[in-house]
């Protein structure tokens, strides 16, 4: 099938982590030393996508010059282990990726900002991944995503168990039940008050697509928060096509939140025996 295209919405206002994003997207504050649009990225190209389209905002060029960056290797003075530091930071995205940077003039919401990709995107079926959500995996979700998608004019959406109290913060899907990580969606809403979500199945930042998606995300107006909600677009789309709900397999990260950030910065560092050991002495003593 041919899956190949991948779109990243990195335009949003981080409005969460200002001042620290007042030039950065969010999607280039790091975990430990590598930007969460990294791992992002590195997740699609384990899955096998080629086409990387990046949705960026106006002012913030970060992204663009983090995955451009070429390296001066011929400065006189430079060190042979420098040089291969160096090269190893241009081998960031292989020679077979190619890139694409789509400026969004204004943040009118998600389900906007993917709009801009359309044209890149083509006719094919495509990937969308919200950096912000960190997944943790030993199998990237976007390859299990894609080991259980089905044909052309089926999409999947991840999705995880949430605490009903935290409905606010997602999509939330209503559904038939399923194999025990398939279900059929039967329907959508964007950020319901607990009282009004249809279950407790939250939409994670891992979608793929068909290409339908698009003149659907045409038609439909400003919803929750005066945006352009890529959840309307999907509630839209299952009145002609089908769409499954895949809790995938990994932990992860809300890093579009402080604390989830912190989480996913304490919870990679310990992944690393250099710093595991002394970190465990210094949080117990901490607390
Ligand atoms: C977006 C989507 C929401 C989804 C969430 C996952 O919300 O609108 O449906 O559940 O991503 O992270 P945001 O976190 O951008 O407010």
């Amino acid at each position: 099938m041919n899956i190949k295209k991948v779109v990243f919405p990195v335009a949003g206002l981080g409005s969460r982590f200002l001042p620290a994003t007042k030039a950065i997207p969010k999607e280039m504050l790091p975990i430990i030393d590598k930007p969460l649009i990294q791992y992002a990225v590195e997740e699609a190209i384990d899955a096998g996508f080629d086409e990387l389209i990046f949705i960026t905002g106006d002012t913030k060029r970060a992204i663009t010059e983090h995955f451009d960056f070429k390296p001066d290797l011929n400065i006189s003075n430079l060190t042979q282990d420098k040089k291969n530091f160096l090269s190893e930071m241009h081998r960031i995205i292989p020679d077979h990726i190619s890139c694409k940077y789509i400026i969004q003039k204004e943040p009118l919401g998600l389900g906007h900002a993917i709009l801009q990709a359309k044209e890149a995107v083509g006719g094919d079926p495509f990937a969308v991944v919200l950096a912000d959500d960190l997944i943790d995996a030993k199998q990237g979700a976007l390859k299990q995503m894609l080991d259980h998608y089905k044909d052309e004019d089926s999409s999947i959406v991840s999705v995880q168990k949430i605490q009903k109290s935290e409905s606010v913060n997602y999509g939330i899907i209503e559904c038939n039940k399923g194999s025990e990580s398939l279900v059929k969606i039967t329907n959508i809403v964007e950020k319901p008050t607990p009282e009004n979500a249809p279950s407790n199945f939250g939409v994670v930042g891992r979608y793929i697509f068909c290409n339908k998606i698009f003149s659907l995300l045409e038609k439909i107006s400003v919803g929750v928060g005066n945006e352009i909600q890529l959840t309307d677009a999907i509630k839209l789309l299952l009145e002609t096509n089908p769409i499954f709900g895949y809790e995938f397999n990994g932990t992860r990260y809300d890093c579009g939140t402080k604390l989830g950030f912190i989480k996913a910065n304490i919870s990679y560092a310990f992944k690393n025996t250099e710093y595991a050991k002394e970190l465990s002495g210094f949080i117990k003593n901490l607390s």
